[in-house]
Parts: C-alpha cells; sequence; structure tokens
C-alpha cells in the first residue's frame, strides 16, 4: 500500500495525503483531474509506469517531514491555488481568519481604497483582498526577493493581467535592518501618490521566538525570515503601533495575525483613548487576530 510508505509518524492523515499527492500530481501531469471513482477503482490502468515512480519519489520525500505544499509546489488559500516554493511562507487556515475579518469590517466601513501590507509572503492576503474589493491599490513590502517573486506570480495568474500595469498592487522591497517598517510605507506615500494616506494597515508578521514550541518540520523547512524576528519579537507591533497614526487616514484600521501566547501584551501596545480594539479567536478557540482602530 503506497500510504504505508507515509506511516512514519510525521504524517496525520496518510491514507487522506495518498490521495490529494496522486490526484494533485495527475492532474500536473496529465493536464486533467481524476475523479475519486477513478482514483479508487481503476488507478493502475489510467497511469503510467513514470508517473507511479514519480509518486514513490514524493512519497518516500514527505515520509520524512517534507512540507506537502512545497511538493506539490502549491496550496489552497480561500477559493484560489497560489504557488509556493521552499523560499516562501506557506499560507495557514489561521490567516484565512485574518483575510476574512478584513473583509468585513472593511465592506462595513466601505473605505477601503488604499491598503498597506507588510511582510507580502506568497501574495494571499493582498491579492484576496485585491481581488474582492476592486477599486482598493494595496502597497505591500517585503525583504525576501524570492517571496516578491512568487508572489507577483500569484498576482498574475490569480487577479486580471492589467493589475501591476493599473498600479493596484505595488511590492516594495524591504530590508530587515530599518528602524521602522511603517516609515518606508511614509516615504513611499509622500513620493507617489501625492500625500495620500491608507485606509488600513494589514500583516502577518514573523512573530516566534527561539523560545516558542514549534513543529521541527516547519523549523527545518520554511524561510527563517518569515518565522522569527530579530530581537524583540514584537518589534514588528510596537512599530505599527508607535507610527500607524503616520500613514493611516482617521478611523483608518489595523489587522494583525498575532500569536495567542502574546495578545494580551499586544493589545496593551493599541490601547490609550485613540485606540478601539477587538481581539478574534481562530477555529482551534485560539486568540489570532488583533483589529485596532484608529478612533
Ligand atoms: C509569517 S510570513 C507571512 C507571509 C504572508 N503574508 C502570509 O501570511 O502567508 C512573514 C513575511 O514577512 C516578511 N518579513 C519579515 N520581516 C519583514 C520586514 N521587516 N519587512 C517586510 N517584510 C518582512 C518575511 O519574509 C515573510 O514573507
Amino acid at each position: 500500500m503506497l500510504s504505508d510508505i507515509l506511516r512514519t509518524g510525521l504524517v496525520h492523515c496518510p491514507q487522506h495525503e495518498v490521495e490529494q499527492i496522486i490526484c494533485a500530481l495527475y492532474r500536473k501531469h496529465y493536464n486533467k483531474s481524476l475523479s475519486r471513482v477513478m482514483f479508487y477503482i481503476n488507478l493502475k490502468k489510467c497511469v503510467s509506469h513514470k508517473f507511479y515512480l514519480n509518486c514513490l519519489k514524493i512519497f518516500k520525500q514527505r515520509s520524512k517531514g517534507y512540507p506537502l505544499q512545497y511538493l506539490l509546489g502549491s496550496c489552497m488559500f480561500l477559493d484560489h491555488e497560489y504557488c509556493v516554493n521552499p523560499g516562501v511562507f506557506i499560507p495557514r487556515p489561521e490567516t484565512e481568519v485574518l483575510v476574512e475579518q478584513a473583509i468585513l469590517h472593511l465592506k462595513k466601513s466601505g473605505a477601503c481604497q488604499l491598503g498597506l501590507e507588510i511582510g507580502i509572503g506568497s501574495g494571499e492576503i493582498s491579492i484576496e483582498l485585491l481581488k474582492k474589493f476592486p477599486k482598493l491599490q494595496m502597497i505591500s513590502s517585503e525583504i525576501s526577493g524570492e517571496a516578491i517573486k512568487i508572489a507577483r506570480q500569484n498576482a498574475r495568474s490569480i487577479l486580471t493581467r492589467g493589475v501591476f500595469k493599473e498600479r493596484r498592487l505595488k511590492i516594495i522591497q524591504s530590508s530587515p535592518n530599518v528602524p521602522s517598517v511603517l516609515k518606508i510605507f511614509n516615504k513611499h506615500l509622500n513620493n507617489n501618490i501625492s500625500s495620500k494616506k491608507a485606509d488600513f494597515i494589514i500583516s502577518n508578521p514573523p512573530y516566534l521566538t527561539k523560545k516558542d514550541k514549534i513543529d521541527p518540520m516547519v523549523y527545518c523547512h520554511e524561510p527563517r525570515e518569515a518565522l522569527f524576528v530579530a530581537g524583540d519579537p514584537l518589534k514588528i507591533y510596537k512599530d505599527i503601533a508607535e507610527n500607524a497614526f503616520m500613514v493611516l487616514n482617521k478611523n483608518g484600521m489595523i489587522f494583525l495575525e498575532i500569536p495567542h501566547e502574546r495578545s494580551r501584551k499586544i493589545r496593551e501596545l493599541f490601547s490609550g483613548s485613540q485606540w478601539k480594539t477587538k481581539i478574534v479567536q481562530d477555529l482551534t478557540r485560539r486568540d489570532r487576530v488583533l483589529l485596532a482602530q484608529v478612533v
């Protein structure tokens, strides 16, 4: 049985993954879908020996805990398939909660002309928002050149072709050593869009510390700069709390993914009469998203 190869303790649902891997590889190899009926009844007859050997190779890598999304080269986020490679962070279901909350509140407020994202990664946050709000323009920063390449590739395949020409998505390369991620946006806004301010800031910044309990497979395979921030793990959150006024409109909103262990500390950064805040939990009932509004 192929699923026996995956029973090493590193893969949670071997049988389900066998189906997922074979169906995805089949689609890529034969350029058509494999139905579940064909998968269970007639698989051997509809694949070549070369295809079978390729599946075996992938199963062996997966059995050692290598991330499935990197092996397949893609992953689903909300309703879209995003390309990923080992140079970029794999989009997570928790981030779907962040994006859904942002959509909900931006629809309510109606103010969604210009948004800023810190750390675009493979692009799914900015792309989903651009898809939902046709008049929105996003300026997104990123320190990793590889992530910028993938984000652009995803934007081209998921959004309409003219998105870069229309300047609806502007990606700026940033550096991990700048004292403030928001000052970069401020400079950019002043130089390029006639001193316009943004309606919201959104980010799923790196938020782990070396002391946090981390799945060894995440630690071994995903980019360090996407997981950890050098020095103070709250650095990016503090920067946003201190400098958001510089780039946000009155009533501007902030949507942040947060580590549940430090949710109270992060919320405290946005305390004071000028902020209204709310914490939203993820599907495992852990604090995961902080909403903050300038009042
Ligand atoms: C946790 S990943 C999130 C990626 C993507 N937005 C997502 O939610 O899947 C954090 C991203 O922020 C980038 N990053 C880290 N420090 C940054 C900084 N100072 N400025 C901009 N991007 C940064 C990393 O390279 C990484 O792509």
